[in-house]
């Protein structure tokens, strides 16, 4: 990276209030990147209001009528698109397709995402509820750098929340939420740190 603010591109596939923390730690001088664009796999998520109310290139990726696959060439379009906007780091936030090559082979390393469990526990859908129903006591959330498994890469930080006795599925992601959005943005800081510049 040069002097120029280092540059995110963001995917998820719903409501997006991790894009929304990610955004706000930039307004608040936290987290010093600007977001170059947001890619969403659901043409109705609300994660790409968030980016056209601020002018961010909001675009939907064709996942050619797959429920839950992201097809090869949907993936390449993707990392072209992120490449197009310069990106130096993607950040995945709430995105539901399992990230494959040749996507992880345009950004080696400069993958990341936040997971709602304290992985390796409970990996891949709705962790929350995983929690709930283990009966576990303590959860929280994970940022990890991506590789191709599903939620195994390199972990650069967790918060740790309680799981209350009375928690259900739905409370216990709140409470997880509220951790989720210092964590990203920090750990965003932290990924940020490691990266050196992209050989021309
Ligand atoms: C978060 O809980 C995140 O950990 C998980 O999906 C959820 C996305 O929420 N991967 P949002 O779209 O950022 O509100």
């Amino acid at each position: 990276m040069n002097d120029a603010l280092p540059r995110l591109g963001i995917l998820g596939s719903g409501s997006g209030s991790n894009c929304q923390s990610i955004m706000d730690a930039i307004d608040a001088g936290t987290l010093k990147a600007e977001v170059a664009i947001v890619l969403s796999d659901n043409p109705d998520a609300y994660i790409l209001e968030r980016a056209r109310q601020r002018g961010i290139p909001a675009q939907v990726i064709d996942c050619r009528g797959f429920k839950s696959k992201f097809p090869e060439e949907s993936q390449k379009e993707v990392a072209d698109a992120l490449l197009a906007h310069g990106v130096d780091l993607v950040c995945l936030a709430g995105f539901m397709r399992l990230v494959r090559h040749p996507l992880l082979d345009a950004f080696p390393a400069r993958i990341i995402n936040i997971h709602p469990a304290l992985l390796p526990a409970f990996p891949g859908l709705e962790a929350w509820a995983q929690a709930v129903r283990a009966g576990a006591t303590e959860s929280g959330c994970t940022v990890h750098y991506v590789d191709d498994g599903m939620d195994t890469g390199p972990i650069l930080g967790q918060a740790r929340v309680p799981v209350l006795p009375d928690d259900t599925p739905e409370s216990l992601h709140a409470r997880i939420q509220i951790e989720e959005h210092k964590l990203y943005p920090a750990m965003i800081v932290k990924a940020l740190e490691n990266i050196r510049p992209i050989p021309a």
